[in-house]
């Protein structure tokens, strides 16, 4: 199984960004810790950074067929980008939105997420635990497909 794990704009400061809200982690460690996780889910894992909405929008789109399951943290486009939902939207297999942070304890228009409906399940306020759980999502749904009703 190919999983995708996409991470949106000022994630690459984790571990130095807003550290009271984020933690001490890097994006690095998280990468690490996922791979670690892959190995043993049998998962081949590819993971993306970018600080640009199109850049996300075409690597989406390149998911497009050879991707499973997609993980992604669209960070602040979250709550307002229209294009990565579509884009989203247009994608032909699973997506599992997470967040660092809980987005429904902080400012009101942080709950608000336009790709959350386009996603199979949202996993919010676990730190960097929360892209471990939508890796185990993801592998759970691949066990269980043709399996209707398990
Ligand atoms: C975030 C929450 C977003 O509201 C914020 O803009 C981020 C990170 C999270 O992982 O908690 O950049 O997606």
């Amino acid at each position: 199984m190919k999983v995708l794990v996409i991470h949106g704009p000022n994630l690459n400061l984790l571990g130095e960004r807003e550290t009271d809200v984020y933690g001490q982690v890097t994006l690095a460690q998280i990468d690490e810790l996922l791979k670690e996780r892959s190995g043993v889910l049998g998962i081949e894992l590819e993971t993306f950074q970018s600080n640009h909405e199109g850049e996300i929008v075409e690597r989406i789109h390149a998911a497009r067929g050879p991707v499973d399951a997609l993980i992604i943290n669209p960070a602040a486009f979250t709550h307002y980008s229209i294009a990565i939902r579509d884009a989203l939207a247009a994608f032909d297999a699973p997506v599992i939105e997470v967040h660092l942070s809980n987005i429904h304890a902080r400012e009101a228009w942080r709950s608000h997420s336009v790709v959350a409906d386009i996603a199979i399940g949202q996993i919010s306020g676990f730190g960097p635990q929360s892209y471990v759980l939508a890796l185990e999502a993801a592998a759970n749904l691949d066990r269980s497909s043709g399996q209707e009703g398990l």
